[in-house]
């Protein structure tokens, strides 16, 4: 099993975007079995998914010691793709991981879900605090979205401080620009700067995933933006690999 994090400080750069199309990849293309993990209250990866919510807030009691995840997975309309929803419950998460004062709760939960997953995905919530100590310590690695521009280079040397700061075995970063509208110059100066990073385009096709709610390769696999994260799936599929050598 490994485990991918979607995360970064700043919301609206593409997190959730991210995560349910790379958890719809690892499950169709590569044939994973694949736990979509939503930690964020939002609940956007249920939403994109068309997964609807079930009415009893749950989802924080998976944190606490004696529930088991699996009573709360959901199942999704994507073979071997399975959902494990937030809700409102889990806005108190960061104070319940300090009251009960385990630094590797996450981590443990997530190693006993290797059980029945090959690959476990993160949608984060934009915080640094315990939540986000938590998924660095639990994440094999972490991908960063980064629309082009100044302020989210801001937020990406943010991150890479608080991966950083997780100890000495911390996962390796991948950062992906996002929203990326090579029309613009700013834009096109950030592709420059990092050619070698992979790229998602701006695109209303992405954008429909909210109005489709399903994964862009689902409903547009030919699409740039499809392509993109098929793209992007395969890059932390061979840096997952090279980590295992
Ligand atoms: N590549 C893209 N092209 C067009 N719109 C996008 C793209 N990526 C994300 N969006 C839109 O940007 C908004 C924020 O994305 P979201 O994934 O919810 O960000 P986050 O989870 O970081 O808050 C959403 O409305 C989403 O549809
Ligand atoms: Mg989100």
């Amino acid at each position: 099993m490994a485990s991918i994090a979607v995360y970064s400080v700043k919301g609206g750069v593409g997190k959730t975007t991210f995560a349910v199309n790379l958890a719809w990849c690892a499950a169709s293309v590569s044939r994973r079995q694949t736990l979509l993990w939503d930690l964020d209250a939002a609940n956007g990866s249920g939403f994109l998914l068309g997964v609807d919510p079930k009415k009893k807030r749950t989802a924080q009691s998976v944190f606490a010691a004696d529930r088991s995840p699996t009573k709360l997975i959901q199942k999704t309309a994507y073979p071997n793709l399975h959902l494990l929803p937030a809700d409102e419950s889990i806005r108190t998460l960061d104070r319940q991981f300090d009251r009960i004062g385990k630094k590797k709760r996450l981590s443990k939960l997530t190693d006993a879900l290797g059980k029945e997953y090959d690959r476990i995905i993160f949608d984060c919530p934009p915080v640094l605090n315990e939540i986000s100590a938590q998924v660095m310590r639990a994440a094999d690695i972490v991908i960063v979205p980064l629309p082009p521009s100044p302020l989210s280079a801001r937020a990406f040397d943010q991150v890479v401080e608080e991966v950083r700061g997780s100890g000495k075995g911390h996962p390796p970063i991948l950062p992906v620009l996002s929203m990326l509208d090579m029309r613009r110059t700013l834009h096109k100066e950030a592709r420059a700067a990092n050619p070698k990073w992979p790229a998602v385009p701006l695109a209303s096709a992405v954008e429909q995933c909210a109005v489709m709610r399903q994964p862009v390769g689902a409903f547009a696999p030919r699409s740039p933006g499809a392509r993109a994260f098929a793209q992007m799936w395969t890059a932390i599929e061979r840096k997952l690999a090279s980590k295992k050598k």
